[in-house]
């Protein structure tokens, strides 16, 4: 059955890259959006992601199976108001993308208003204005082939008669809405956003148009209804007001920066976001504090665990979060291995503790398997803040171990997948590999590395459990928990057993 938005009296969260994650998408619901969109995402980032449950969240997660990333994760609270955003150039690749995603989002949207180089290169975002039998080819493609509403985001063009034509056209299409930035491509975002061209639009289209591109004059939801009234419209999506304050929304009048920027940390560590897009959220909020104390130690800061203790005083929460997804099993990064191995992905082979050399060998992991060394692995990452100096790095240890035993020193084999490395250790008439593919060589070495000495009774599997780099089954998790203090009364009430000092999983991933 088809999905249906009334998308008149809409306020809405713009589409913002790197800022509408998650998080931020959940804190302008909470505030009083009533439709938050996506990011715009790359139609092929998404068709090359797999989609994963992810139970120890309650997420839907699509993750991009060459480096591990989240490349869209969604949620029930966002069920049937979370729009997602695609740029795309390709008529099948925007369709099968809708046809993937047409579950878990309430509806679709093709930027078509984008003007950095990268988009107009590939023929995407503002481009489109400039190839209508395309952009009316996607829409429509999109119209009859998926079962949610399909919706456009576009900027005026120079001349007004045109804008409205062009918007005219993307109307007959079928589509249900479309956003109108009242900027050109090439007018900046300091620049004044003609209303009046929103209105043109607005007046000559039976579809809902939403206004965009008020942000200057929006400081709380009273200017976001004034707004939409020059413009015509009844719905308004606001981008840079809400990214600076998403209280905006607010019925009640905009919150302190301060309370907003709490809140949205809690939800970032509830949905395990990553540290780098919650700090650069986090930056962009503080904008003109940048310079300011807090702003330098928000700059310096690497980890989740680091804005929340030493800026906002808010450790707990944090803690225990990460520590619960940790002891549930979260899998992440850990769930991502390359797809297929091809006959290009070439090892190289390395002497222990000395520079990979070029020598090529080729490696085989599979069933049919015929190395006469059998395959010892474990799923282990490597985490370098574990380690206080290099002479207790894992493949210094095995250095020491080898020699210590009067045997020959390891050799190392690494395989390259796309953006992923994995090490084969050759060691004693063993091989040992972690299953776990790292983002570099240098730490797919280690992990093959501890893999190595857990087989060989130098590592602990509690210690490995404990500091994070492997992750518990269930009988090793109640193992552990039995040696540790107990914990509860996290905040929904479920009970987990562990110790506080376990490294958190932000830092893992
Ligand atoms: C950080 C940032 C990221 C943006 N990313 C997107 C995007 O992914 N897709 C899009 O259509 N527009 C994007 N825009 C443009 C906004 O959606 C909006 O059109 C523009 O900022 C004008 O609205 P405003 O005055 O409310 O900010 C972005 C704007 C900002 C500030």
């Amino acid at each position: 059955m088809m999905s249906e938005i009334d998308y008149r009296n809409k306020l809405i969260l713009a589409p913002m890259v790197r800022v509408g994650t998650l998080p931020m998408r959940l804190l302008a619901l909470e505030y009083g959006a009533d439709l938050v969109y996506t990011e715009e995402i790359i139609d092929w980032k998404l068709l090359r992601a797999e989609r994963h449950t992810n139970e120890v969240l309650g997420t839907i997660d699509y993750i991009d199976t060459t480096d591990g990333t989240v490349v869209f994760r969604t949620c029930p609270e966002e069920r049937g108001k979370v729009v997602l955003q695609i740029g795309t150039a390709s008529v099948e690749r925007a369709v099968a993308v809708g046809q993937m995603m047409q579950n878990d989002v309430a509806a679709i949207d093709v930027n078509m208003g984008c003007p950095k180089d990268f988009s107009i290169k590939g023929g995407m975002g503002v481009a489109l204005l400039y190839d209508l039998p395309r952009a009316k080819a996607i829409l429509d493609g999109l119209v009859k082939g998926v079962r949610i509403p399909v919706t456009c985001k576009i900027r005026v063009m120079t001349d007004l008669h045109e804008t409205v034509e062009l918007a005219k056209v993307l109307q007959s299409t079928g589509i249900k809405a479309i956003g109108v930035h009242g900027r050109t491509k090439t007018e900046r975002p300091r620049d004044p956003v003609n209303e009046d061209a929103i209105a043109r639009v607005a007046n000559a289209l039976h579809i809902p148009v939403i206004a965009n591109g008020g942000s200057q004059s929006i400081t709380r939801r009273n200017d976001i209804l004034k707004f939409a009234k020059r413009c015509s419209t009844t719905s308004v999506m606001v981008a840079r007001a809400a990214e600076w304050n998403c209280s905006v929304f607010r019925a009640d009048g905009p919150l302190p920066l301060d309370d907003v920027i709490r809140r949205y940390l809690q939800l970032s560590v509830r949905y395990d976001n990553s540290p780098s897009n919650t700090k650069y959220c986090v930056q962009m909020m503080l904008r003109s504090l940048q310079e300011s104390p807090i702003g330098r130690r928000l700059l310096d800061s690497q980890t989740m665990q680091q804005i929340w203790y030493d800026i906002w005083d808010m450790g707990d929460y944090c803690r225990e979060m990460q520590l619960r997804y940790h002891f549930a099993g979260i899998k992440g990064r850990r769930a991502c291995r390359p797809r297929t191995l091809s006959e290009n992905d070439q090892p190289t082979v390395t002497d222990d503790n000395e520079p990979t050399a070029n020598k090529k060998q080729c490696l085989q992991e599979t069933p049919s398997d015929t190395d006469p060394d059998p395959l010892n692995e474990e799923n282990i990452c490597f985490i370098r803040s574990n380690f206080i100096d290099d002479n207790s790095l894992p493949k210094s240890k095995l250095y020491l171990h080898a020699i210590r035993n009067g045997l020959p020193r390891a050799q190392y084999e690494v395989q390259q997948k796309d953006k992923l490395f994995r090490a084969i250790i050759r060691f004693n008439g063993q091989r040992y590999s972690s299953s776990f593919w790292e983002k570099n060589k240098r730490y797919a070495e280690q992990a093959a590395a501890l893999v190595c000495l857990l087989k060989r009774g130098v590592e602990s599997r509690d210690d490995l459990i404990r500091n994070g780099a492997m992750l518990p089954d269930n009988n090793a998790s109640a193992a552990v928990a039995a040696q540790v203090g107990k914990q509860s009364d996290l905040d929904d009430g479920r009970e987990t057993n562990v110790e506080v000092k376990v490294r958190p999983m932000a830092e893992i991933c």
